[in-house]
């Protein structure tokens, strides 16, 4: 009995503890991401993006609110190209940040606000911002993104932009074009 609750308990504390983890990070910058929550794209989105972007070589690529850093992980196994990431949740930084350290891979992540980056080096900008979040970022892409840069947004579309491609997994993933 006493081994089982053992068993449990070493099983559930750090569930709770990764949870509350979680929690924390998330509530301490819940209004300067007007609540885009720290939710990964799913692998099959990821790898459809992937598809998209095989011909390209050598971009600059930054992923803005980039989690724990997965999708630049998996530009860089697949592309071979090391990406940037901005990313102000504490929780996701540091996993993002300890994931980079234990894959080896030579991913830049800035725990830092992305409406105070210069986002005129990028030739592929990822992001996936819930709506009113993304409201604010339009105006910001439209005065500094270069000539022929790419936008690539996750689930909702960018307002006042129009896609030159749309694919639908699972949820939609819209395409633009400077
Ligand atoms: C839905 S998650 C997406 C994570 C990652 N890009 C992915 O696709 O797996 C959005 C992330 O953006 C971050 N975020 C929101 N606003 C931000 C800002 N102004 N600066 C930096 N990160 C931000 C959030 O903390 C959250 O982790």
């Amino acid at each position: 009995m006493k081994f089982l609750l053992l068993g449990i308990l070493s099983f559930l504390l750090p569930l709770a503890f990764i949870k509350l983890c979680y929690a924390i990070g998330t509530i301490s910058v819940i209004r300067r991401t007007k609540g885009a929550l720290f939710v990964s794209t799913s692998k099959a989105k990821i790898e459809a993006i992937l598809d998209e972007l095989e011909g390209q070589a050598n971009f600059h690529l930054v992923d803005l609110g980039c989690g724990d850093g997965r999708f630049l992980r998996a530009v860089y196994r697949r592309l071979g190209v090391a990406g940037e990431g901005y990313e102000i949740n504490p929780w996701a930084y540091f996993l993002a940040r300890l994931k980079n350290i234990l894959t080896g891979m030579p991913i830049k992540i800035y725990r830092k606000n992305f409406f105070e980056a210069d986002l005129s080096k990028y030739d592929v900008i990822f992001f996936y911002l819930f709506p009113d979040l993304l409201l604010d970022l339009a105006p910001k892409l439209r005065k500094e993104a270069k000539p022929g840069a790419i936008f690539i947004s996750a689930n909702f579309p960018l307002p006042g932009f129009k896609p030159y491609k749309v694919l639908k997994v699972e949820d939609p993933i819209y395409f633009y074009r400077v």
